[in-house]
């Protein structure tokens, strides 16, 4: 096995939920993206957006995924952005194996709908803006993809048992 294992997917599929059982399964080291890049900046993803801006972001996640590829031994729950990034796909490729968690929109809709922490879906909380965002996505998770496991339907500890098994 490679020294990090990177969970992507899009928002809502599981990432952080399966990161924390796999890396305790694993005996990994657990990153969690979004709450790192929140601690570092001392405010919510929410509030980056706002005062910063999408693309100040994006380079904070850029520049997060370089530390932690040298660093090896992570389970890294990714952004659900992070893979749109070329260089973030090359960066999770030199340091480990990528993971893909696909899930249906009508599944993700109804694990997130109540929450408000998102903001590409706050204005757009429906099963129809989910589908049309993750068709745009989904070719970028595909490519970057080592392993694609589909979560729908199945247990986290089912979804945990199934990478383990085919990494
Ligand atoms: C984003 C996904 C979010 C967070 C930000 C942008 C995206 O992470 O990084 O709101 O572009 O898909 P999760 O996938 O963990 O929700």
């Amino acid at each position: 096995m490679k020294k990090n294992l990177f969970l992507i997917g899009f928002m809502g599929c599981g990432k952080s939920t399966i990161a924390a059982l796999l890396a305790e399964e694993l005996q990994m080291k657990l990153v969690e993206m979004d709450e790192q890049i929140e601690q570092e900046a001392g405010m919510s993803i929410a509030d980056i957006f706002e005062q910063y801006g999408e693309a100040d972001f994006r380079e904070r996640e850029t520049a997060l995924l370089h530390r932690i590829r040298q660093e090896g031994n992570c389970v890294v729950s990714c952004g659900g952005g992070v893979p749109m990034r070329v260089e973030n796909v090359q960066a999770m490729r030199a340091g480990g194996r990528i993971i893909y968690l696909k899930t249906s929109p009508q599944v993700i809709y109804e694990r997130i709908k109540d929450t408000t922490n998102r903001p590409l879906l706050n204005d757009h909380m429906n099963v129809e803006y989910i589908a049309t965002l993750m068709e745009q996505r989904k070719p970028k998770y595909e490519e970057a993809a080592d392993l694609t496991i589909v979560t729908d339907q199945k247990t986290v500890a089912e979804v945990c048992k199934e990478m383990v098994d085919k990494l």
